[in-house]
């Protein structure tokens, strides 16, 4: 990988003059302003990051680098014409900002899998976890469990140059991506199924070696996985999954402490859990309407237990977004891969339906910023229709996939040194005296 090495720090040596110059020369440079309501709203809206690797329109939707959803399709490496892109290839567009070539990729695939063995410790300690602990649990500690392999901490325990971090986070992220698909089939086949490894095929490419490591081998599935991979990868810097790497990462913490820290965000209702959220919401809501003889009576059913959901304090899940406006692209690439490839599933069809009836209820509450669906609300049922059924583990699938661009910027992070971060915080009387109140 001495290339994309060479690549990076060719890159980054630019870069990181430039973050320099606009410390020292521009740092007075005023962004904006910040209102309470913004502070006290979870900070929405305040510039606070740098972060390369994609940008949030409210909207358009998520770019990578520069890239919409459709366009990375379009363009992308793939193994075939029509298929899904190859998340080697996103990976190195995160890192490089370059659109690699099939070669390129094909190279990358063989790297992680040649990185891709456990330690038989992290093994062990997953054997050791109860069957009760949830997934993101057996995930995270699987994570924090491998960082006895940190090159990155080694090296800095031994006076590492501050100009050369970047150097082993880049081993470590590398390390890191390889084994998370391996962790989490193990954790998959011991919680699931019968518990017996599958090891990755040097054949496979990154996304398809973790679908057959679940034990689901066929090209439909391995097309799913790479789609899954793709739509779930980044979401610029400030969402929780993102933002926790970033902040746990600029304490030094070795990149798997701040990848563990990421997945731990990621694994809250509001985050990441989401995905499960929806099908559990579906399947109760299935189990208290049951059949209907007509459309129109089962749009009466639905549209009364979404009412029935939001009057009982509760959120729909899979609708609403901190920062989107529209409907999440994500949400229509999945919509499209179910229309190019899913023939009447019910679970889908049901999917589909929320969509219509949904956004009007929202909407009429007058307080929900953004009535529309985001990746969630797609995602179970796809993977449903392909038999993964267990949706307490789905979470960790977007775990896995979020590791492409967050652990991409950690390396970039460290390429631009970027300090620690800490913003300051208030009283609440600081911001009465503010108020006058
Ligand atoms: C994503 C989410 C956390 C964004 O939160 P947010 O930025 O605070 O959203 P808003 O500013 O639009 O919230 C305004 C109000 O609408 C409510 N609201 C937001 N999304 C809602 C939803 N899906 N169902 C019902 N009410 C919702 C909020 O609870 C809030 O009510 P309150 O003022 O009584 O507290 C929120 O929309 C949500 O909880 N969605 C469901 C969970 C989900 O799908 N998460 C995955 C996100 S990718």
């Amino acid at each position: 990988m001495e290339y994309i090495k060479q690549k990076l720090l060719k890159k980054g040596e630019e870069e990181r003059l430039v973050v320099k110059r606009l410390i020292s020369e521009f740092g007075s440079t005023v962004l904006e302003s910040v209102n309470i309501d913004q502070v006290l709203t979870g900070m929405k809206g305040i510039t606070g990051l740098l972060t390369v690797t994609s940008k949030l329109n409210p909207n358009t939707g998520i770019t990578y680098r520069g890239y919409t959803i459709p366009e990375i399709q379009q363009k992308l490496p793939k193994v075939r014409p029509e298929g899904e892109p190859l998340s080697e290839g996103l990976f190195y567009l995160f890192l490089l900002n370059e659109i690699p070539t099939k070669v390129e990729v094909d190279a990358l695939s063989r790297e992680w899998v040649s990185r891709s063995e456990l330690p038989e410790h992290v093994m062990e300690i997953m054997d050791a976890m109860p069957l009760t602990s949830k997934p993101m649990t057996q995930f995270s500690t699987a994570i924090l469990a491998m960082a006895t392999e940190s090159k990155f901490q080694k090296a800095h325990r031994d006076g590492l140059h501050k100009n050369d971090y970047w150097n082993t986070t880049f081993e470590d992220v590398m390390d890191l991506i390889a084994r998370l698909p391996v962790v989490a089939a193990y954790i998959y086949r011991r919680n699931y199924k019968d518990g017996k490894f599958i090891p990755p095929d040097p054949n496979l490419d990154w996304a398809a070696n973790f679908a057959h490591m679940m034990g689901y081998d066929s090209d439909e599935v391995y097309r799913l996985f790479r789609m899954y991979m793709m739509v779930h990868a980044d979401h610029e810097g400030g969402n929780v999954s993102a933002h926790a790497t970033h902040l746990v990462g600029s304490a030094l913490s070795n990149p798997y402490y701040s990848y563990a820290a990421g997945m731990l965000g990621l694994a809250g209702p509001l985050h990441g859990y989401a995905n499960q959220e929806v099908i559990n919401w579906i399947f109760e809501m299935q189990e208290e309407i049951g059949t209907s003889d007509t459309e129109e009576e089962e749009r009466a059913k639905i549209e009364a237990y979404v009412r029935k959901t939001i009057s009982s304090g509760q959120v729909v899940p899979g609708y609403g977004h901190a920062v989107l406006r529209v409907t999440d692209p994500r949400f229509i690439a999945q919509q499209l891969f179910a229309q190019k490839y899913v023939e009447n599933d019910s679970l889908v069809n049901t999917v589909n339906l929320l969509y219509d009836i949904v956004p009007p209820i929202l909407q009429s509450l007058g307080k929900i910023k953004n009535p529309w669906p985001n990746v969630d609300a797609f995602s179970g049922s796809l993977l449903m229709h392909y038999g993964i059924k267990e949706h307490f583990f789905y979470t960790v699938m977007f775990g896995v996939s979020r590791s492409l661009g967050v652990l991409a910027q950690l390396v970039w992070d460290r390429m631009y040194n970027l300090p620690l971060e800490r913003p300051s915080s208030e009283t609440l009387e600081f911001f009465k005296q503010k108020a006058g109140i």
